[in-house]
């Protein structure tokens, strides 16, 4: 293969974007990829619409004057006044998806009524009563433009487009028998009307999704404090994407430590969503979210617990006692006669969460450290042991909140350090193995049970819920309602 300084600049420029791409791609992989399907979106028509016909029927219609003309008499004057929309049924509407540009929102066959009252007056004849305008055949389409405000990591909405028609209108008077008169100017009054009401019917909209809907995508929490220790950060950091099937969203999704916001040291995987559309929304947990929580927890040094003698159940034949450990280890009864034994666990380092079709796995490194404790409270260090297991994790979604639960393998111990000389290990395993699964497994279980909140806007109730675990991430499926 020829090799000119030609082709080292274009292989040198390759190599460039090649790892510019890279950086780009590892940069923007989101911890967690939020969902909305066809069937989501259907449910938030409904939902917008309902909020939409409200605003709509708040519409101001202007008072309508103008004049007619009768042979001989001359110019006569009318006017419609106190008018009101009232009953706007939006029989059909649709929110649909326009890929790489944001969603419509299309409503066909509206209508509604305008009630009010009219007067009519040319010299000596006076006339007045009440009418009705039936409004038929609206059709509204608007285009909502999704955003990201970067300031914040809320999503933005605005319409970026308005248009409506009005098919029809039909107006009806009562209160005088003077229909020869209502002739010479109801064509005019109708076409007044629905020219006025066609006029405030992309403003209502348009107000309606600033007023309304920007202000309720901002209860999406960007982030969620979760104890003293940890929040995460939820916000978004792309703009809403819609594809022909989903309108998809990018969370940061990462445990953060309230105190101090470190970046962690690893990054966000590509996840392989599969095409399932059949809830209403999707979650894509990635295993870098669970994975900062437990970095942060690890840091901030409480992924440790103390096991006690009084934690153990009265009626246990294992004890926490150097008279017991003295059974198998007389070292221990001999240079600390009749005292209590504690130990101090913790991680080792931060678990690490290993996500898989076959399900979730931590493979923790735990360290134990035996103390003797003395009448006076202070201890005396024994041994320093490794516990290293397979822990699998079944998580489940609670009133909004994901919950864990673990189990465990048995342990496997390794003696790292002892301070009343060498013993084969194996001695512990029993202890252990009653111990930890006994006293610290329902410890982290209870907290686990506490979970975290699901990223979800105000009022709205998850049910319908499906579970997967995929290579690298969770798939949480739901369908949601408005509570
Ligand atoms: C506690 O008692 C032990 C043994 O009697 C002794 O070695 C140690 O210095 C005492 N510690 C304190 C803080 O009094
Ligand atoms: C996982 O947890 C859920 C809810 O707590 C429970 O219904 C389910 O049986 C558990 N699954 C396993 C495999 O333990």
């Amino acid at each position: 293969m020829a090799r000119g300084p030609d082709n080292t600049l274009k292989w040198a420029t390759l190599l460039v974007l090649a790892a510019l791409g890279i950086a780009v791609t590892a940069a923007t992989n989101p911890g967690i990829v939020a969902r909305i399907t066809q069937k989501g979106l259907d449910y938030a028509s409904q939902q917008g619409v309902a909020v939409l016909k409200k605003e709509l029927e708040k519409i101001q219609i202007p008072d309508q004057s103008g004049s007619f003309k009768i042979k001989i008499l001359g110019k006569g004057h009318y006017s419609f006044y106190s008018m009101d929309v009232r009953g706007f049924q939006i029989p059909t509407s649709q929110i649909k998806l326009l890929p790489n540009e944001g969603l419509s929102l299309s409503i066909r066959n509206a209508n509604a009524k305008i009630s009010g009252k009219w007067k009519a007056r040319k010299s000596f004849i006076k006339t007045s009563g009440n009418f009705e305008l039936s409004v038929e055949g609206v059709s509204i389409s608007v285009g909502l433009k999704l955003g990201l405000d970067p300031a914040s990591g809320h999503m933005t909405a605005s319409s970026s487009s308005c248009t409506n028609r009005i098919d029809r209108v039909h107006l009806r008077t009562s209160g005088s028998s003077l229909g020869w008169l209502i002739k010479l100017f109801h064509k005019n009054i109708e076409s007044s009307l629905r020219n006025s009401m066609t006029n405030k019917i992309c403003e209502v909209v348009t107000r309606t999704v600033s007023s309304k809907l920007q202000p309720y995508l901002q209860t999406l929490p960007v982030t969620a404090k979760i104890d003293k220790v940890a929040g995460i950060d939820y916000s978004l950091v792309a703009p809403p994407k819609a594809t022909a099937e989903s309108l998809d969203g990018q969370l940061k999704g990462e445990f953060f430590n309230l105190a101090h916001h470190d970046p962690p040291p690893f990054a966000p995987p590509l996840l392989a969503f599969p095409a399932d559309h059949d809830r209403m929304v999707y979650l894509g947990l990635s295993d870098y979210f669970f994975n900062t929580a437990g970095l942060v927890y690890h840091k901030a040094g409480i992924l440790r617990m103390t096991l006690k003698d009084d934690m153990i159940p009265k009626e246990s034949s294992f004890r926490l006692t150097t008279k017991f450990f003295g059974s198998f280890l007389p070292q221990v009864a001999k240079s600390f006669p009749n005292m209590k034994v504690q130990f101090v666990i913790g991680a080792a380092s931060p678990p690490h969460l290993t996500m898989s079709p076959a399900g979730l796995v931590l493979t923790p490194s735990v360290d134990a450290q035996a103390y003797a404790v003395f009448p006076n409270s202070s201890l005396a260090p024994l041994f320093l042991l490794e516990m290293n297991t397979k822990i699998s994790v079944n998580v489940s979604v609670k009133s909004n909140r994901f919950v864990g639960e673990i189990k465990m393998d048995k342990l496997l111990l390794e003696l790292k350090h002892s301070s009343i000389g060498s013993f084969p290990v194996e001695l512990l395993q029993d202890i252990m193995n009653y111990a930890i699964p006994t006293v610290v497994l329902p410890k982290v279980n209870e907290r686990l049970q506490e979970g975290f909140p699901l990223p979800l806007l105000k009022h709205l109730q998850v049910f319908n819920l499906v579970l997967q675990s995929h290579q690298n991430f969770l798939l949480v499926g739901a369908d949601v309602r408005c509570s």
